[in-house]
């Protein structure tokens, strides 16, 4: 396969010293570069210039963005703000939300880690891994619950193989079946996926599951596989019960192996509540990782960023960073956690206080996130979640089986009448 020239030289990184990451690429991972001395590098070089003719933007005679007023007005920011970002993203939110991944999980601090590359939120940035890291027909080790929208990204548009493992037992995460799935899987490249918190699950591996979570990979890297492991951390942080693990499952695996490539996905869609402002973050680690070989990785990424989408929304990373930066953040971030983590003692406590509620459904174990899941018990999971529409104006979701409750859209004082519609509409349908 012939190269271009800069990916030659990022694969080179990759592969330096015997480093095991240029293997663990896709063949389009292995050809990804970021176009540096294309026109963004050549834009970069005139910057300054007396005439600068250079980038695709618009700009008035006076050398502001030239915009329309109509779509100024609606916004409370400066012009600069029209403006694109680098496909890498906008330079001071990448150490903003670098320095906050390190006061969100303190035994980051003394570890090295790529700096975050900016995406257009989670999704795009799972798929960015996939692009990087998984050919057609390569498999990705899922527990089977899981979001649905990993079969469109890895599936769909990689042609990979979602391959699954029990992810409950005796009402914890079930770490056995994820060695086995590792230890069945025929090819020496693993690339795992965990979600913490999970969705549809709501559950978050007690701090002992994620030691052996973490060792589980390692001990599989140690024997001679290639593991890439991708951490999903939308829902970071919403955690509710103490013994449940606060920091990442990254930051056990960062510098554990240097056949295991950590992967962190995560941005601010679900922790800051901004949904539709689609920014997310990639970042990579592994153990012996020089500065040269993690910038190799940040450039393969922000290469793929600039391939597809070719930078994320500009006004977005404004807002975010201004308000990272605004002493606000951490109590008003703490008093929406708070709305939240009420919301799930009530449920709590309501399924504490009716035990015959077993009688039509089991709650799956929950300790964190947006949701829980219930099985229902002699009753088809589809045909109650019509019914619970058509009788009872309660919409719910039904995955693999089992009823999701995203609580952390329902007013804390429907609560209680969520589960007691649940409960009457399968008796009523029993
Ligand atoms: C587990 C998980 N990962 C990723 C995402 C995608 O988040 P984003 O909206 O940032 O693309 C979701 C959204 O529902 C999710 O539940």
């Amino acid at each position: 396969m012939n190269y271009n020239p800069l990916a030659e030289a990022l694969n080179a990184e990759l592969s330096a010293n015997g480093c095991p990451v240029f293997d663990m690429l896709s063949a389009q991972g292995k050809a990804i570069f970021f176009p540096s001395k294309g026109i963004l590098g050549q834009g970069a070089e005139a910057k300054g210039s007396e005439i600068n003719a250079t980038i695709g933007t618009a700009l008035e005679d006076d050398g502001s963005p030239l915009t329309l007023p109509c779509v100024q007005k609606s916004l409370n920011l400066p012009k600069t703000s029209f403006l694109y970002c680098p496909s890498s993203g906008e330079a001071n939110l990448r150490a903003e939300w670098k320095k906050q991944m390190i006061i969100k999980n303190p035994s980051l601090a003394d570890k090295n880690f790529s700096t975050p590359v900016v995406t257009a939120a989670l999704t795009h940035a799972i798929s960015c891994a996939g692009y990087m890291f998984l050919d057609a027909g390569d498999e990705v080790i899922i527990p089977d619950l899981y979001w649905d929208n990993y079969e469109l990204v890895f599936e769909n548009g990689r042609g990979a193989k979602i391959v699954t493992f029990n992810t409950f037992k005796n009402g914890g995460f079930d770490t056995e079946a994820l060695k086995a799935a590792l230890a069945n899987s025929k090819s020496s490249k693993k690339v795992v996926l965990l979600n913490f918190p999970n969705n549809p699950t709501g559950y978050t591996a007690t701090e002992t599951e994620a030691v052996e979570i973490a060792k589980i990979l390692t001990d599989c890297a140690a024997a001679g596989n290639k593991v890439v492991a991708l951490m999903d951390d939308a829902y970071f942080g919403l955690v509710y019960e103490e013994g449940v693990t606060r920091e990442s499952v990254f930051t056990k695996i960062v510098d554990a192996h240097e056949n295991l490539l950590a992967v962190k996905l995560d941005g601010p869609t679900k922790e800051d509540y901004v949904w539709g402002f689609r920014v997310g973050f990639m970042s990579f680690g592994f153990k012996g990782a020089t500065a040269a070989q993690l910038k190799a990785l940040e450039q393969k990424a922000a290469g793929v960023v600039r391939g597809n989408i070719s930078n994320a929304p500009s006004i977005s990373q404004k807002i975010l960073l201004a308000a990272y930066q605004s002493p606000e953040y951490a109590q008003e971030k703490a008093e929406k956690y708070a709305t939240l983590k009420k919301r799930y003692d009530i449920i709590k406590n309501v399924l504490a206080s009716h035990p015959e509620y077993a009688e039509s459904f089991e709650p799956m174990p929950f300790n964190s996130g947006y949701f829980m899941c219930i099985k229902p018990k002699g009753v088809d999971a589809e045909k109650l979640r019509q019914e619970l529409i058509a009788k009872y104006s309660t919409g719910t979701i039904m995955l693999s089986g089992l009823i999701r409750l995203a609580f952390s859209a329902v007013p804390t004082e429907k609560l209680e009448k969520l589960f007691a519609n649940i409960d009457a509409c399968i008796r009523g349908m029993k």
